[in-house]
């Protein structure tokens, strides 16, 4: 059989390529997998290792460790280099917003924490991580600001705040704002607002991800994706799709989109595929990867990367959400570190031309 294409080569005229490495293969210990990221890929993304609640677990100890490695492995291949995330709701230590005595913190000591946080972390890899999730998933389904603990406890303008530090941390990063359900019209406009506001006090903000949990049937409306990327292009943004993995199970919940906290027991009618994905399924997952790529390679003026979440479908965090144990297939490599079908649809989409 032919050796594949490289995806990186493949796209480099239009967006880079990325892919999110977990702590297992940034440590070394899944060459298989180093040797397709090294192949395909321009950009690399910490799955978990730059979350606060990884690398800084307690007040006054940080574990830089595995982010040291992250780091040096994207500068060992000259690669686009992503941090993610300084400012989330999840994964995210209690003690960020206690005192010591178990009560919330005020918003000054809150805000300090933030900064502090961020100008280590960030400042820690001042000109070596290339671009920064700065705020991850403020915006809830509805539109408005998530009613997280950032939000209650700082107020409205703790995004602002976050990008302000990051900012300061390194100047020439760039920062992103990264969400999930960013082609539901509602969510949509009210990231839209957020950004404006930002950009009406001089905030500066440099790009959108687009998170890409997507599946064979969500997001239902592939016009909808459209209409973000060019929405959030119109501001004046860089945009990425940032996350991509595209489940073919079902989905136990009406309410999609990516919030890590959902879980649900396990019924085997939600784990269709235990031991093989079928011809069929294998093919549907070809198509809607085919459908994807041909909107961003048609927008790849608008779009500057597309991450996927993961190297292969072993790794992939859907095996364990929202539901533990099961088998998805979202990925473009399958368990055995093979090309699979939806790897060669992509790549025909590099070579399409624009209806
Ligand atoms: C996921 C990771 O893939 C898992 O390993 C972890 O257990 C939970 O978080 N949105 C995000 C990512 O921004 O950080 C999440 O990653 C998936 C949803």
């Amino acid at each position: 059989m032919q050796d594949p294409p490289a995806l990186k080569e493949l796209f480099e005229d239009d967006f880079i390529i990325g892919v999110a490495l977990n702590l297992n293969q940034i440590s070394g210990n899944e060459p298989e997998a180093m040797a397709l990221m090294e192949k395909h890929c321009n950009s690399i993304s910490p799955e978990d290792v730059l979350k606060w609640g990884e690398v800084h677990p307690e007040p006054d100890e940080y574990h830089f460790e595995p982010a040291d490695c992250f780091v040096a492995l994207g500068e060992k291949h000259k690669m686009f280099v992503v941090g993610h995330a300084l400012v989330w709701h999840q994964q995210t230590p209690d003690w960020v917003f206690l005192d010591a005595s178990g009560r919330p913190v005020d918003r000054a000591e809150l805000l300090e924490r933030m900064r502090g946080h961020i100008a280590s972390v960030a400042g820690r890899y001042k000109g070596r991580i290339h671009g920064w999730d700065v705020v991850n998933e403020a915006v809830d389904d509805d539109g408005r600001m998530r009613k997280s603990k950032w939000l209650e406890i700082v107020g409205e303008d703790y995004a602002q705040k976050a990008f302000e530090f990051a900012h300061a941390a390194d100047p020439d990063a760039a920062l992103y704002y990264n969400d999930y359900s960013l082609c539901a019209p509602v969510k949509r406009d009210g990231v839209i607002r957020l950004i404006r506001d930002l950009q009406s006090r001089g905030v500066r903000v440099d790009g959108i991800g687009i998170q890409g949990h997507w599946s064979l049937d969500y997001p239902e409306r592939l016009d909808d994706l459209e209409q973000s990327i060019l929405a959030f292009s119109e501001l004046g943004l860089d945009v990425m799709i940032t996350e991509l993995d595209v489940s073919v199970l079902p989905f136990p919940d009406p309410q999609r989109g990516a919030d890590v906290s959902l879980h649900f027991e396990k019924k085997k009618e939600w784990d269709p595929y235990p031991e093989v994905l079928p011809d069929a399924v294998q093919e549907k997952l070809a198509r809607r990867y085919s459908e994807f790529f041909r909107i961003f390679h048609k927008h790849r003026d608008k779009i500057s990367r597309v991450t996927l979440w993961g190297v292969h479908d072993g790794q992939s965090w859907l095996n364990r959400w929202p539901i533990r144990g099961r088998t998805d297939y979202p990925l473009l490599f399958d368990r055995a570190y093979r090309a699979k079908p939806a790897f060669g649809a992509v790549v025909k989409t590099a070579c399409a031309t624009n209806e």
